[in-house]
């Protein structure tokens, strides 16, 4: 919390005063049940009729619950008044993937219902799921109780009941509990920065958040401001930062623990742009609406770091992210700038809406200082990579990492954060060179997602993906345990890649 306020004391203050949501308060505790309870509110994990005869439900109750699954129902509530009880079915078909996602989901359809029940505890009792399940279930329940409620006045504030979730389940371990409540909280973290407006999360307070999460996870936060950067000539985060009354900043979120299984870190790239106006080249309304979700990859990269943290993972990595708002200004960046990057190589520009490669190029080039084991970066880049396959999943390309992206890809199979993979053929450079400079910062009209991508790969010289978040970092309507407005995605899958490292 030790940033300079008296030096930045001339800069725009925010329109609400109000600290950042205090998460931690509103997180669910969970952990294992050393007893079978009698009277509470239970859920029945089950995967089938007749799974009903482990539970302690009454021959109606039983004959209840199979008619209302008969009608569809995957989740079943029983409301006995004093007690609440929940059967919940599991899938018993698809692959291991696609079961787990099924546990998620219906872990959001139970926290639906517990809300409108108004119901404060439960314990969880599987019948028949194993311990992956049980972890999945509660994930989805958790991530689905999330609520962004900061700027709501008290009487708009309808606050979600359930706060403790007890896993009755001999062979669950407390440790494996709490990598969920860590994770989920992690999430939240992440789409929390998401949801809060450029008003109050400038560059300097999205540093500012991700420092103060660094006291609890113990990862090392360092933050570059304006004189550092200029000294660093990064020279496409100063060019978009011309047209902001605020200054930029760049984040290092380190973790280095001494027993690492690697000695050359993996290092993840999150583009922070706290708010993407287009710059002079400036954007419709319309499609500005939603552009304070432009550092989604930021709060991603940060929140996932912090959690391998957080999990004390023996794995050496490192989160980069550069930030500022684009905006037009007197002494905006122009369309036929040139600008000169942090590696020397110059750059036209011929749209200030393509302000995501031109920050991002310069932390992939610092980024080699590092000599990366793996680079990923993850942003909200192109509309293009939106409109090719919609929210439900991310675009990725791969240079010199056919092993690594392979594994990234299992990874978000596994947490249901996945990746469609486009090509990085060299034939795509083509369309990025100038006449005046040695790139320009766009393609043509086609293959938005892939020029940008190979604009990018231009300032890498190690094994590198990119992974583009346009579509699904934010939505517009719910989708199960993805709540409306930000979805943090991308820190599960982070998370898991890392994890996966080690076991
Ligand atoms: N932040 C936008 C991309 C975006 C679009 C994110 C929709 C989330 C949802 C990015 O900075 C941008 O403006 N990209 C331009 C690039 C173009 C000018 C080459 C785009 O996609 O239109
Ligand atoms: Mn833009
Ligand atoms: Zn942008």
């Amino acid at each position: 919390m030790e940033v300079e306020h008296n030096h930045f004391s001339h800069l725009k203050k925010p329109l609400v005063y109000l600290p950042f949501q205090k998460i931690y308060a509103m997180s669910i505790v969970l952990k294992k049940g050393l007893r079978k309870p009698t009277a509470a509110n239970v859920i029945y994990l089950i995967k089938s009729g007749t799974d009903l005869k482990g539970t302690s439900l009454t021959a109606d109750e039983i004959d209840f619950v199979r008619k209302q699954h008969r009608a569809k129902h995957q989740v079943v509530e029983l409301n006995r008044y004093k007690n609440v009880v929940y059967v919940v079915y599991g899938d018993l078909l698809g692959t291991r993937e696609t079961r787990l996602e099924t546990w998620r989901k219906n872990g959001n359809s139970t926290q639906h219902m517990i809300k409108k029940a108004q119901v404060e505890r439960v314990v969880v009792i599987p019948v028949v799921a194993n311990k992956e399940e049980v972890l999945a279930f509660t994930e989805g329940l958790m991530l689905g109780n999330y609520q962004f409620l900061k700027y709501k006045g008290d009487a708009n504030k309808l606050r979600n009941s359930l706060t403790q979730v007890d896993v009755y389940m001999p062979e669950m371990e407390d440790a494996d509990l709490d990598r969920v409540v860590l994770l989920v909280d992690a999430v939240r973290f992440a789409r929390d920065l998401v949801n809060e407006p450029d008003s109050y999360l400038t560059a300097v307070q999205l540093s500012e958040e991700i420092k103060m999460r660094g006291e609890m996870s113990h990862a090392k936060v360092e933050v570059f401001y304006k004189n550092k950067i200029e000294a660093l000539k990064m020279g496409g985060l100063l060019a978009v930062n011309r047209g902001s009354l605020n200054p930029p900043t760049f984040t290092i979120v380190e973790w280095k623990p001494e027993n690492a299984v690697n000695s050359k870190p993996y290092v993840f790239v999150g583009k922070g742009v706290v708010y993407d106006t287009g710059g002079l080249s400036l954007k419709p309304s319309n499609s500005m609406d939603t552009m304070k979700c432009d550092m989604a990859g930021g709060a991603a990269v940060a929140a996932a770091v912090h959690a391998i943290a957080q999990a004390k993972l023996p794995v050496y990595v490192i989160g980069l992210i550069p930030a500022t708002d684009n905006r037009p200004d007197g002494n905006a960046y122009t369309p036929g700038d040139v600008v000169m990057m942090h590696d020397g190589t110059t750059v036209e520009v011929l749209n200030t809406d393509a302000e995501g490669r031109m920050i991002l190029a310069d932390a992939l080039s610092y980024a080699k200082i590092y000599d990366p084991e793996l680079v990923i970066d993850m942003a909200t880049l192109t509309g293009s990579a939106a409109r090719a396959i919609g929210s439900v999943a991310m675009v990725g390309m791969k240079s010199k990492s056919d092993q690594e992206f392979d594994l990234l890809k299992k990874s978000g199979d596994l947490v249901h954060e996945r990746i469609v993979e486009f090509p990085l053929w060299d034939e795509y450079k083509e369309m990025l060179k100038s006449e005046v400079a040695d790139l320009k910062n766009i393609g043509g009209a086609d293959a938005g997602a892939i020029t940008a991508a190979k604009f990018l790969e231009h300032f890498t010289d190690y094994p590198y993906i990119h992974l583009d978040i346009a579509g699904p970092a934010f939505i517009a309507k719910r989708d199960s345990y993805r709540p409306i407005g930000g979805t943090g995605i991308g820190v599960r899958l982070l998370f898991d890649f890392i994890q996966s490292k080690v076991g």
